[in-house]
């Protein structure tokens, strides 16, 4: 049902689980700026600590090994392993750091998928900037060059960025992620724009540089929901769903997968309101330059983070400023049939993934697919013997294996996010994503496995044997 290779994972990221903000010569990054603020994060949490992954390591290996993962998915800190941002100053004890992980998952025969930016930028390239300048594309060059030539004679698949979508309207339009920006309708553009540049630009040096030799695969993660029309007899919300998805998933997956450039419908919207709001500096939405390495095709396989399903209908021109949300003008509810998890804008929708696959298949030409998050989150009284997320991983896993057997998408691995309770971003502690609990109350930050947890290992040793 599923094939003999395919990738049974776990992922993690940096910042939610390292700790050790000031251990060894790391550098800050906008994280630790962001979390440090107040009321910016739920309880003024930080990533100061997390799980100790920094100086824990073990301790995650010993729980990839109980789930019997073949593949572990975690982040590089930039800041860790170049505190200035560049490759003028290397941290080397930020190298050995990562050089143990990935040799001790080697040796555990489990393979390491590694991403080398999810939202945590060093913080002196955003004192330059951060990703509104131009200059970031060749900065992140240099850094992905720098990772592919340190660990790449071990890792095989590489993300460069996780979510795009998300750093550039979290951070930089809605303002509750790092770097915390609230400039609405203009700034997210610009970031997911030289996101774009920065992510091409490291897959053609690793297409020409270091590919002959190290045989990798090189994408980025990029996440949707599964979004269908309010009625689908109603041509309005069928419209809504098309443009939400074009500004969505297709502001990325367009360049890369189809066209090279953002898609049709952006352009108009977006030229438009300009001109409705009085707008009159360059075109909100970026061109690609023809003096740059091309956009398209700069993806091995399709990574997808999927979470919740959405259904749709138009805004009507609710939105009356200057926005995405007003370029975008859809709105989106979730169906009150669906259980919704810990957090609100979770509702675990299983066939949706199935839905969205297939959309992809069809829509960005049948690419292999990395599903490289999906999750379930608890929230308040917690719960060790958490039957709902067991059974949340068993019907998002067969829906999988349909999507497989019975429409022939071609799905190359599944991640659960996450490996283990961490630090869920602006809401701190409070979500709990793992499929090993964490106690933050405890020095020693002891996991312990979830009936979730061993529910997945089951599944993984059903479908792989
Ligand atoms: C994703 C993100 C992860 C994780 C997850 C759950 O957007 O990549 O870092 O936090 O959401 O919210």
């Amino acid at each position: 049902m599923f094939p003999r290779d395919f990738a049974w994972g776990a992922a993690t990221a940096a910042y939610q689980i390292e700790g050790g903000w000031q251990a060894d010569g790391r550098g800050a990054s906008i994280w630790d700026t962001f979390s440090h603020g107040t009321g910016r994060v739920f309880g003024d949490h930080s990533g100061d600590v997390a799980c100790n992954s920094y100086e824990l390591w073990e301790e995650d290996l010993k729980c990839i090994l109980q789930l019997g993962l073949t593949h572990y998915r975690l982040s590089v800190s930039w800041a860790r392993l170049l505190p200035d941002g560049t490759t003028q100053h290397v941290n080397h004890k930020g190298v050995q750091y990562y050089n143990k992980v990935i040799d001790d998952l080697l040796a555990a025969h489990v393979s390491p998928v590694v991403t080398l930016y999810h939202f945590d930028l060093p913080q002196a390239l955003q004192d330059q900037g951060g990703w509104k300048s131009s200059n970031i594309a060749s900065f992140f060059n240099s850094y992905a060059q720098f990772c592919f030539q340190t660990f790449g004679d071990r890792v095989k698949l590489w993300i460069t960025i996780n979510e795009p979508y998300v750093c550039a309207k979290l951070g930089h339009e809605d303002g509750i992620h790092a770097p915390g920006l609230k400039e609405p309708g203009v700034a997210a553009y610009l970031v997911g724009h030289n996101m774009l540049r920065a992510h091409a630009l490291a897959w053609h040096s690793y297409d020409k540089i270091f590919r002959p030799k190290q045989k990798g695969l090189v994408s980025l993660a990029l996440n949707s929901d599964w979004l269908e029309a309010l009625d689908p007899d109603c041509a309005e919300d069928i419209a809504a769903t098309q443009r939400h998805f074009a500004f969505t998933l297709g502001w990325f997956a367009s360049p890369v997968f189809v066209t090279g450039d953002y898609p049709e419908v952006m352009r108009t919207v977006i030229e438009a309101n300009s001109q409705k709001y009085g707008y009159t500096g360059e075109s909100r939405l970026p061109f690609f330059s023809k003096d740059e390495p091309a956009i398209l095709g700069t993806a091995d396989f399709f990574a997808l983070n999927y979470y919740t399903s959405r259904k749709v209908t138009s805004a009507s021109g609710l939105f009356d400023k200057l926005s995405m949300k007003s370029d975008q003008d859809v709105q989106d509810v979730l169906d009150p049939s669906w259980p919704i998890s810990g957090v609100s804008w979770l509702a675990v929708v299983p066939d949706g993934l199935r839905k969205l696959l297939n959309y992809i298949k069809k829509n960005f030409g049948d690419p292999a697919i990395h599903i490289t998050e999906n999750g379930f989150a608890q929230v308040g009284q917690l719960q060790m013997e958490d039957v709902q997320r067991a059974e949340f991983y068993k019907q998002t896993i067969s829906e999988v294996a349909k999507a497989i057997t019975e429409d022939g998408v071609n799905v190359r691995g599944y991640f659960a996010w996450s490996l283990m309770d961490n630090f869920e971003w602006a809401d701190g502690y409070s979500a709990r994503f793992g499929l090993f609990h964490v106690d933050f109350s405890d020095e020693k930050r002891t996991r312990t496995i979830y009936h979730s947890g061993k529910e997945y290992a089951k599944l993984i040793k059903k479908y792989s044997s």
